[in-house]
């Protein structure tokens, strides 16, 4: 392993990329895009405002994918039905996933970031094969069924701990007191990430900035500079772990493994960033997705209540129904004929996954929530191939035990003041929900 300096960085408080981009729309309301495309759905607004259902179902009864010839991003293919979707998947060497062509997100345009501001940390979910294949083996050892099973009674206990905490009889906000709590604190306990510095990862996995018009570059500076601070500190960790006795957290297990020595340090560095910013956001906002699912269908909320042996089921409905990843991109590598359409080499390909999860050839009345769907599991908010999600089982598992835990103390959660979601293309959820706890 190479030797990196043992010393802790000096942190910045930095504004979230959020805060940063309201205020810089504040100052600059003419950069905002007046008369968008009617099917661009890069738009964050529709997401912001949660609006976006009937603009995708448009779209899917029109076909399967759509040239959309402008936007803030350029010029993209919105990929909508289920089908679709899963045959373009299936094709990575067609549509690669490397940041060599253009990245996973709408968002990145390489060619509008010079070269010498392109972090270079390289991310297998942002790599082609054979590479891709060598990394992710790498890391899938800690996404076992053994492992999963290892981990639970941590994982029920914190849980367990955390809903004894909350306020009952009070309003208070569900993202920040639960959704954030648990899944940073799982992180640090899955990684030995300092206790006292867990909100760090919050911050710096915050991915979920206000994504529209000419902030796109300032957005992606923002987001490399939070990926360079948590290098510099996960550096700090590594040469401490790297001199101490294999321990049962992460970093050390990727430390000390075999198949993991094999890396570069910058490849082990941008694996670990890949694991805490894929685990982060995602699980947060299905927990919020959760709540608002059940209250916003109450009969739904009563079947868990009253028959818990649903919950396996529910969290795949839940997770189908949130999708928080709202979509993941792909770059095409040669000119090609797909559902008779001409798409060319070069050319961003998008595939929203929260559209794929309401189709409705494969789910049966899409936008209602049904924790009996028998096809539920069909969903594709994990992605779909060689690319799909590593970490699924951890973040179904930390869902299950959520709702057993919560079904266990009988809590029901209504939501009782302000929604608010995020105003993002990318990251699918909610900055605040607030609610308060009664009991069924
Ligand atoms: C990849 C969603 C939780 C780590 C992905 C992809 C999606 C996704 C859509 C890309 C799939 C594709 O391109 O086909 C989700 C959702 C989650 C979640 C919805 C929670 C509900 C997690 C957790 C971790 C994680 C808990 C780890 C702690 C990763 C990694 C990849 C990935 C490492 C890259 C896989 C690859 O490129 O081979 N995830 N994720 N995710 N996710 Fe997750």
């Amino acid at each position: 392993m190479a030797t990196i300096a043992a010393e802790k960085p000096q942190f910045r408080t930095a504004p979230s990329a959020h805060e940063a981009l309201k205020e810089h729309f504040e100052k600059h309301p003419d950069q905002r895009m007046s008369h968008p495309h009617k099917w661009d759905v890069s738009r964050s607004d529709i997401y912001a405002e949660d609006r976006w259902q009937p603009i995708f179902r448009e779209m899917r009864e029109a076909g399967p994918l759509h040239y959309i010839p402008e936007s803030p991003f350029g010029p993209y293919w919105a990929v909508v039905q289920h089908k679709a979707i899963q045959h373009i998947e299936a094709l990575p060497d067609l549509f690669s996933s490397s940041w060599e062509h253009g990245g996973i997100t709408i968002l990145e345009r390489a060619e509008d970031i010079p070269e010498e501001e392109r972090l270079e940390l390289p991310m297998f979910i942002a790599m082609d094969r054979p590479k891709h294949t060598g990394q992710r083996r790498t890391v899938a050892p800690a996404f076992t069924p053994g492992e999963m099973k290892r981990m639970e009674a941590d994982i029920r206990q914190r849980t367990g701990e955390l809903l004894d905490s909350l306020p009952r009889g009070e309003v208070f906000d569900w993202v920040d007191k639960v959704s954030i709590e648990l899944t940073t604190g799982m992180l640090a306990l899955l990684f030995g990430f300092p206790w006292e510095d867990r909100r760090l990862l919050t911050l710096w996995s915050d991915w979920s900035g206000d994504t529209e018009l000419a902030s796109v570059r300032e957005l992606d500076q923002l987001r490399r500079s939070f990926l360079h601070e948590m290098a510099a500190y996960f550096q700090m960790l590594w040469a401490e772990r790297a001199q101490q006795d294999p321990q049962p957290d992460l970093i050390s297990m990727m430390i000390h493994s075999e198949a993991m020595n094999q890396q570069s340090p910058e490849e082990f560095m941008g694996n670990l960033i890949l694991l805490i910013v894929g685990g982060n956001d995602t699980t947060r906002n299905t927990m919020s997705g959760i709540i608002h699912g059940f209250d916003t269908f109450p009969d739904q909320r009563k079947l868990f209540e009253q028959n818990p042996e649903l919950i396996p089921n529910a969290v795949q409905e839940c997770i189908r129904f949130q999708t928080p990843l709202a979509h993941m991109r792909r770059t095409c590598t040669e000119d090609t004929e797909q559902f008779g359409q001409q798409i060319k080499k070069g050319d961003k390909v998008v595939l929203w996954y929260l559209s794929a999860n309401r189709d409705e050839q494969v789910f049966e009345n899409p936008d209602k929530l049904d924790i009996t769907r028998e096809n539920a599991r069909r969903h594709l908010a994990f992605g779909y191939g060689i690319h799909r999600c590593v970490g699924a089982r951890l973040a179904e598992l930390q869902l299950r035990i959520l709702l057993e835990e919560m079904h266990k103390r009988r809590m029901r959660v209504h939501v009782a003041g302000d929604v608010e979601r995020v105003r993002a293309n990318f990251v699918h959820g909610f900055r605040k929900l607030e609610v308060e706890i009664t009991a069924f």
